[in-house]
């Protein structure tokens, strides 16, 4: 979604601005802006630019600026087209500017009531109307936090918004209701974003403001109002150094450079959760025991990756710890009527935990009385890790490419640990856990090993330059890999990909295959494999072109019209994490040879913190 950020200091902030509009770029970019107090209230100077911060950042260059104060933003269109327009800052009266993150729902009414008030509308966005309420309210009430605090009370929706304001010129008013927003602290300088990578390169001292809070920030003084309008104090939290998330290192994407970081993470997920004979269940939290003596069911919702994540999560759940568990994209999950069944845990997966959808979802099953809920998520000062009874964090660092990719793979880890807390109070045997549990100590090897592949996949993405259309297929967990695999491929390619359990082939999709058509299936050595190759005689028959990514134990061969990928054999459980990696090489290669935005895909963000 759209990125804020803010700074006021005795520097000249523009270079700070900059640098942190770049660094949130991956959560939406379709234009930026920015917006300075020149010194003394001669006025406010906004800058804005249709696309890329690269050009706002072209402009400022030919036009350099000098200011304390400021505040900017990147774009992901919600109301209104891309367009210098719409582009935030917003202004009013050339007084009040605004940046905000959300959407108002009651935009159009307020609209209406501002415009026979006699304001002007120059843009078609919902953020048009908070600007111009401020700057009602600041002729009533000359004073900039109180005129914020009274618009913000006519809005519905969600939002986090930063104001400067001509006649104050010195403090940023900033003010949070369902869209994450933090603040960073310095040495007579302090800053604001909505997201803490913004500004890594300033401070590593944050404070994450609470639903409903309003600060005034200035360059010396940090005064932070909770939802009732208490002075409060927030923790000031100090985060590790991980510098290197925005630095590409010797790749030429984030995306690249993710996907070869799985070995890594995926062994930082395990650390110090792995006992020599069994999961530690310790780590999802003191109250965790009791509440997983408790749970008969399972109901897990995500979206887009994350949701993939459930699905293959089931057939964990079904198969090892004997739980029933249903899997809902949580869009649909919010809006249903839903018969909560005793005793079931509510589980939501997301790498941001900002997801406005899950986020709703959940606050939707703590009023419908699930027994506990529990977020697998990887960003530990989300608005999903603090809402939930039970967190386990994945450890995936910063994820900056749009399509999620070590994300995905450490979610699994996680919810496989789960699994294993899940299934030791259902039958599964010690030495079953055991079993699993020495797998998973060679999980990060056999990643790296299936990397090896990235060659032989490069080459194969040559045959999907003109492709248009194409099928994944795979059975049981496979089907859900498939699934994460087209998703893969239409997110940074732009080819139309779908995913089909190979079974259901022969009633629909057997009609789209010809010799034009990619059909690429998951093929490991297991109980299915005799089921999909009957699957894969059917495509062939009819003169599809396959492309199989098989166990070196399946008995694949290469001919004509026939390409076989072999993967490193890996136990059925492993499957998944394994089977995932060499289609994320697919879709990446495939995209650079299409020469997409292969980080940050037309159309699409980061972090969905809107509907
Ligand atoms: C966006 C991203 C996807 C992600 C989905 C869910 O659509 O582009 O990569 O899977 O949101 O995000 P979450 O942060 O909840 O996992």
């Amino acid at each position: 979604m759209c990125g804020i950020v803010g700074a006021t200091a005795e520097r000249n902030v523009v270079k700070i601005l900059v640098e942190g509009l770049h660094r949130l770029e991956y959560r939406g970019y379709d234009s930026a802006g920015l917006a300075l107090v020149d010194g003394d209230s001669a006025g406010i100077t906004a800058y804005k630019r249709l696309g890329k911060v690269a050009n706002l950042e072209n402009a400022l260059k030919e036009n350099p600026h000098d200011s304390h104060v400021g505040i900017a933003h990147t774009r992901w269109a919600t109301h209104g087209k891309p367009s210098e327009t719409n582009a935030h800052p917003h202004l009013s009266a050339d007084s009040i500017a605004l940046v905000h993150n959300g959407i108002i729902e009651n935009h159009a009414e307020l609209r209406d009531m501002l415009v026979a008030e006699g304001y002007e509308f120059v843009s078609e966005t919902d953020t048009e109307v908070i600007v111009h309420l401020v700057h009602k309210y600041f002729q009533q009430q000359q004073e900039l936090f109180k005129a914020v605090k009274s618009a913000i009370a006519q809005l519905d929706g969600a939002f986090a918004l930063a104001v400067l304001c001509k006649d104050e010129p010195n403090h940023i008013v900033v003010a949070r209701s369902g869209s994450p927003l933090v603040i960073g602290v310095g040495i007579d300088e302090n800053f604001i974003a909505s997201d803490q990578l913004a500004l890594r390169q300033v401070t590593d001292r944050f404070i994450f403001l609470e639903e409903g809070d309003m600060a005034d920030v200035s360059c010396d003084q940090l005064n932070i109002f909770d939802v009732h309008g208490e002075l409060v104090e927030r923790e000031v939290v100090q985060l590790d150094d991980y510098a290197d998330a925005s630095d590409k290192g010797q790749f030429r994407h984030y995306m690249m450079k993710e996907i070869f970081e799985q070995p890594k993470v995926v062994a930082e997920t395990l650390r110090g959760r792995l006992g020599k004979h069994q999961v530690m269940e310790e780590i999802f939290g003191a109250d965790a025991s009791s509440l997983f003596d408790r749970v008969k069911r399972v109901q897990i919702v995500a979206c887009g990756t994350s949701y993939h994540t459930g699905v293959i999560t089931r057939y964990w759940l079904e198969s090892i710890a004997k739980v029933p568990c249903n899997v809902e994209i949580a869009s649909e999950f919010r809006y249903r009527d839903v018969v909560v069944e005793p005793d079931t845990i509510f589980i939501t997966i997301s790498q941001s935990g900002e997801t406005a959808d899950t986020l709703a979802a959940l606050r939707k099953a703590k009023d419908i009385g699930y027994t506990a809920s529990l977020t697998i998520c990887n960003a530990p000062a989300s608005s999903l890790v603090r809402e939930s009874d039970l967190v386990l964090m994945t450890q995936a660092g910063p994820e900056i490419g749009v399509a999620s990719t070590k994300a995905f793979t450490t979610q699994l880890v996680s919810l496989l640990l789960f699994t294993l807390v899940i299934g030791r109070r259902n039958g599964l045997t010690p030495a079953r856990e055991q079993e699993i549990v020495s797998q998973l100590n060679e999980l990060s090897d056999l990643c790296a090993k299936t990397l090896e592949l990235a060659d032989r996949i490069k080459e194969v993405s040559n045959h999907f330059t003109e492709t248009t259309s194409c099928l994944f297929l795979g059975r049981g967990m496979q089907y859900p890999v498939a699934m994460e695999g087209a998703l893969k491929l239409k997110e940074i390619s732009y080819i139309h990909a779908e995913a089909y359990p190979a079974g259901e082939l022969k009633h629909g999709p057997l009609a789209l295959v010809d010799s034009e058509t990619p059909i690429v299936a998951v093929a490991p050595n297991n109980d299915l494999l005799e089921k999909l190759k009957s699957n894969l005689e059917e495509v062939r028959a009819r003169g599809g072109r396959l492309y199989v990514f098989a166990d070196v134990n399946s008995g694949f061969s290469e001919s004509d019209g026939v390409t076989v990928i072999n993967v490193p054999h890996v136990s059925d459980v492993l499957e998944p994490l394994i089977y995932t990696i060499p289609l994320q090489l697919l879709s990446y290669y495939v995209a650079v040879l299409r020469g997409t935005d292969v980080d940050q895909p037309r159309n699409l963000a980061k972090s969905v913190t809107v509907e």
